[in-house]
């Protein structure tokens, strides 16, 4: 029986796994708090930790129907995120933990994210892991727990804060990706050419900072924007971003010789990705694994999950070793 925190950006995930696989999976969005700002403000969102991860972890274990003293592992998120918001959920683990005195151990979010879309099925080693989020856009080559080689990554924004510029841009408000999910559905994905970074660069590496410069001339050489435009414009940034991914990974997984490939972090919410990549992986013979839909943006199901392979001699790490970190080393990259 794991009970898990995420505080890594701004919400606040609490969860419990249960022996047999049963969960509570509760999530506090702060999202009204920084949507009128524009994106997240650190000090707001650490406070706001501070000020519910009590009351919801109460209720975690009341929707559990279980008592603390039943909890074999505390779990926390230690890292990569925003530092005052990890502190926070790493904090009040530390003191659940000496409190209680059960062993605590410390989950790198990213591992949370490749390992998600698994949550309830067979894992087979080796797997291509997409990570696709507000912060991250890696591919990972995974050939067991703890075994990853980053293979490819972006060179300077993540897909997802695209995503959040783009919609920006447009004055969809925050955070972007859903609302310019919503918005694709009745836009013209082909009516403008969105530049798609690096795709004729060799490896996998990608490149999303063109597209915030390029929508920025388009919506100020237009002038006014009508409805038609704007969901002609988030349609066509859509499918020309999701595109590279999908096109750049399965070219990986041939090269690498691997019939399995994983997706997740928040993008992975996307409908047009997640319909593309299926029917993209169908025809090359390759597995798409997503997660289901609330294990896709940050979660502490996640953390829970990735804590329950962890060999026992880990968890018992002491205490004042567990510290949060804005970026932890994962194989040789640090992330
Ligand atoms: O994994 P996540 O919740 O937090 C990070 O670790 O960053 O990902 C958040 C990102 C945001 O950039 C948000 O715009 C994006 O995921 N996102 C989406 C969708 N839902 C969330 N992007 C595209 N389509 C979506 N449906
Ligand atoms: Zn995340």
């Amino acid at each position: 029986m794991i009970l898990a925190f995420d505080t890594s950006c701004d919400d606040t995930a609490v969860a419990v796994l249960k022996d047999n696989g049963d969960y509570v999976n509760l999530i506090a969005s702060q999202v009204e708090v920084h949507s009128s700002l524009g994106g997240v403000v650190p000090e707001l969102a650490a406070r706001k930790h501070a000020e519910i991860i009590a009351a919801l972890t109460k209720e975690a274990i009341r929707e559990a129907q279980i008592d603390m003293d039943q909890i074999d592992f505390l779990a926390a998120t230690v890292g990569p995120g925003l530092l005052p918001s990890l502190l926070v959920g790493v904090a009040f683990a530390k003191a659940l933990a000496y409190s209680h005195n059960i062993a605590l151990i410390p989950v790198h979010h990213i591992e949370g994210h490749i390992f998600a879309p698994f949550f309830g099925r067979d894992i087979t080693f080796p797997f291509l892991s997409l990570v696709v989020s507000g912060g991250h856009t890696h591919l990972f080559l995974v050939e067991g727990v703890g075994k990853y080689q980053i293979i490819g990554k972006t060179l300077d924004d993540a897909v997802g804060e695209a995503f959040d510029k783009v919609a920006r841009l447009l004055g969809l408000g925050y955070p972007g990706g859903p609302v310019i999910d919503r918005l694709s559905k009745t836009g013209d994905p082909y009516r403008f050419k969105v530049p798609q970074g690096l795709k004729h660069e060799k490896g996998y590496n990608f490149s999303f900072s063109g597209v915030k410069t390029y929508v920025k001339n388009l919506v100020n050489s237009m002038g006014g924007l009508s409805k038609s435009d704007v969901s002609d414009i988030a349609a066509s940034f859509q499918r020309a971003s999701i595109d590279i991914l999908i096109e750049k990974t399965l070219k990986a997984a041939k090269e690498y010789d691997v019939s399995i490939v994983s997706i997740s972090g928040g993008v992975s919410a996307n409908s047009y990705l997640r319909e593309a990549f299926v029917e993209a992986g169908t025809k090359y013979g390759i597995d798409v694994v997503l997660p289901p839909s609330e294990m896709t943006t940050d979660n502490a199901l996640m953390i829970a999950y990735r804590a329950s392979f962890m060999p026992d001699k880990e968890a018992t790490s002491r205490l004042c070793l567990v510290e949060a970190k804005p970026s932890i080393r994962v194989g040789e990259g640090l992330i």
